[in-house]
């Protein structure tokens, strides 16, 4: 790829002089991106036509930066703001930003998608100001179905296989802030509120629920809790490294459950497996985990692998997408924990853009030889 000087002027202004603070929030969560600035000392007008307080002009703008591109996310000058519609009812910034030099940019409903570096720019009085935070948004939000076929689970037990697989149920705005990223399965599952949702993007049947051919969340409403279905999780947190077991043989539940031992680790959850994948693990191969299912963790789609989309892929023993296969049958494993060189997952969440951004990053040696 070729830079051109102002993409190098551009990259020295983001990496130079302002460090990049991080700030980190959960999927559907809120957070606050820090942005102050100095009130200046702006002496009172008095007009002829009686006493006028005059008041500085005030610019503030938060600005998302991808790889070499931005967009803007809002504007506000003297009282009147503009958002991006990605962004409505999303985002705010203090109602009187002047009165205490605070521009700092409230986010709510986090999707994984706001993830990524933001920079605010303010003009006030004859000042101006920059800072750049990094955003990191935590939580990835997965469909599951037990080893014991589809629609299987009651309430209670939906609740306990969530805990079980390292995650806990899904609540509804969690479910919702994923599909807000593009989510989609046509599987019913409980909600943490006792409710049964699917996440649909696309019309298609059978899958259209209680939504009939629009996109959304279809939800069967409150349901008892002994009737059966899937279940949506949520996982979040990863005490250790998931890496891929460094064998080339494949291996039987129980070989994958020694093989990770060897390493002094252990089969990673299926929990733990989203939340790695979610963070950049990327392996085109089928690997055991845990819960004596099998998966595959995709972040760069191609036809062999994923075919063609992002994800962790679940392999089912039967067409009809139930049961996990025969623990007879040999397949890479995921192991969690021990000391393995093969993963450093790297800390930012990886949206394809902000990976691109990464990779640009690590081109600017290169670029200035
Ligand atoms: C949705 O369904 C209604 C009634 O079935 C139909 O009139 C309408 O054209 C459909 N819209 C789309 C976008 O398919
Ligand atoms: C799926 O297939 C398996 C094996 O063929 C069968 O036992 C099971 O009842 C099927 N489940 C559903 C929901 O169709």
């Amino acid at each position: 790829m070729i830079l051109n000087f102002k993409h190098i002027l551009w990259l020295f202004y983001l990496c130079g002089p302002s460090i990049i603070k991080p700030v980190t929030g959960s999927l559907s969560g809120k957070v606050t991106l820090p942005c102050f600035f100095p009130i200046p000392h702006s002496t009172p007008v008095t007009s002829p036509y009686g006493a006028i307080i005059y008041k500085d002009y005030l610019w503030i703008k938060w600005t998302k930066i991808f790889g070499m591109t931005e967009s803007t996310v809002l504007v506000a000058q003297n009282g009147v703001i503009k958002i991006d519609p990605n962004y409505r009812n999303r985002i705010s910034v203090p109602s009187h930003p002047e009165d205490v030099g605070d521009a700092s940019l409230t986010v709510v409903k986090l999707r994984a998608s706001d993830a990524g570096t933001y920079r605010c720019d303010v003009m006030y009085g004859i000042d101006d100001t920059h800072s750049t935070i990094n955003l990191d948004v935590t939580g990835v939000v997965f469909h599951y179905r037990p080893n014991s076929g589809r629609y299987t689970l009651t309430f209670q037990e939906a609740v306990q296989t969530c805990l079980n697989i390292g995650a806990t149920i899904v609540t509804p705005s969690q479910l919702k802030a994923a599909y807000d990223d593009g989510y989609e399965q046509c599987d019913a599952g409980w909600c943490s509120d006792q409710t049964v949702r699917y996440p649909m993007t696309r019309t298609r049947s059978p899958c259209s629920g209680d939504l009939k051919n629009k996109t959304g969340v279809r939800s069967y409403g409150r349901r008892k809790p002994t009737e059966t279905y899937d279940v949506y999780c949520y996982a979040d947190r990863l005490d250790g490294n998931v890496f891929y077991a460094p064998v080339t043989h494949k291996m039987t539940f129980d070989e994958a459950q020694k093989e990770c031992a060897k390493h002094g680790a252990e089969l990673a959850s299926t929990g733990q497996l989203h939340v790695a994948w979610k963070r950049g693990l990327h392996q085109c191969n089928y690997g055991w985990v845990r819960d004596g299912s099998v998966r595959l963790p995709i972040i760069k789609p191609s036809p062999r692998c994923g075919k063609g989309k992002t994800g962790v892929f679940c392999l089912y023993r039967n067409k009809n997408q139930t049961g996990f296969p025969e623990p007879t049958r040999k397949f890479g494993a995921y192991c969690i924990g021990g000391k393995s060189s093969f993963v450093s997952l790297p800390l930012i969440t990886l949206t394809g853009d902000v990976m691109l951004f990464v990779d640009k990053l690590i081109l600017i040696p290169q670029v200035l030889i």
